[in-house]
């Protein structure tokens, strides 16, 4: 029996998962809608004309709730739970760790512009003179290490996740606002880039195979979000008290197709988070969120 993919991702109900997601890798799906030799410019206005077109009735700003953009009740659900989201206590915990000082008397808010207000949507951003990747979690660390503290483990949710719940809803409003300029991070960009539209894994799917070409359709019980929003609300709260950060959601989603993942804050990863946030330049970002 033949099935088409969208009736595969339609099935709310399909025999296993793996099946589905067998069946998926087997009916060969489109390549994105990102040329091959664009701008940054080029692809983020491409991707976000793709779900123009697709959903002409999906505001573009909606993108930033993710699948909760498809789906009104669940987006309903959400807002009554960000009134009094249950992980409230971890924002404390995040808020605190941020005022302590360090041995030396120094702050992490004396390490950012503006007391750390308002710069998240400048991260990642390419710093020339080290030639790579700056996401803000490695700006945290290199803040610690100047101060005469360890660096967080990137993968460690009670240090860097924790802090970063709260450090980052400093941003809150602000618009993404990633630049890529000259050669050095227009190549860092490209591997993202690449990353993100490599078929990886025995499964062999690449991120847009779920989060451009159906991004909005059901896969399983999960509607899949759109890449255009994605990285603006991070961390997450699954299920209202696991905590997720925008890496350890890379590396899930890299296991779901059974391909080997990257650690978080590997090269690899920072790379994909540098073309992914940059695909939402304009949207504005919203720290610790609810997630199912
Ligand atoms: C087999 C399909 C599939 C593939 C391939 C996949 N994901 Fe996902 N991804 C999901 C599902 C399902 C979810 C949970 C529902 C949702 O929010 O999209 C998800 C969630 C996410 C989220 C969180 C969205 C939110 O608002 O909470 C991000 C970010 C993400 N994926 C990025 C990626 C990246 C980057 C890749 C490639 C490394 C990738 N995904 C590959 C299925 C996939």
């Amino acid at each position: 029996m033949k099935m088409t993919l969208s009736k595969l991702l339609a099935a709310k109900r399909p025999a296993t998962g793996k099946k589905i997601l067998l069946a998926l890798a087997g009916a060969g799906l489109l390549m994105g809608a990102v040329g091959v030799n664009a701008t940054p410019e080029q692809d983020r206005n491409s991707l976000v004309k793709f779900f123009k077109d697709k959903y002409p009735d999906v505001k573009k700003d909606s993108y930033v709730y993710g699948a909760l953009a498809f789906d009104p009740d669940a987006k309903a659900q959400y807002d009554s739970i960000m009134d009094f989201p249950p992980f409230g206590s971890v924002l404390d915990q995040g808020k605190a760790m941020w005022e302590t000082p360090f041995k030396n008397g120094k702050k992490y808010a004396d390490c950012f512009p503006n007391g750390g207000k308002n710069v998240v949507g400048n991260y990642p951003y390419f710093d020339d003179k080290a030639g790579k990747v700056v996401t803000f979690e490695m700006a945290i660390n290199a803040c610690r290490v100047q101060n005469g503290e360890e660096a967080f483990k990137y993968n460690d949710m009670k240090t860097i996740g924790t802090l970063t719940a709260y450090a980052r809803t400093l941003s809150d409003g602000m618009a993404m606002n990633i630049k890529v300029d000259g050669p050095a991070a227009t190549a860092a960009y490209e591997a993202g880039k690449k990353q993100f539209y490599s078929r990886r894994g025995q499964l062999n799917f690449s991120c847009a195979t779920c989060h451009v070409n159906n991004a909005g359709s059901r896969l399983r019980s999960e509607v899949l979000s759109p890449v255009v929003g994605q990285s603006t609300h991070w961390p997450v709260f699954r299920g209202g008290d696991k905590l997720v950060t925008l890496q350890e959601r890379y590396f899930g989603c890299n296991k779901m197709v059974r391909a080997t993942p990257f650690a978080p804050g590997s090269v690899e990863y920072n790379d994909l988070e540098y073309f992914h946030s940059y695909i939402s330049n304009g949207l504005p970002l919203k720290a610790a969120v609810f997630r199912k």
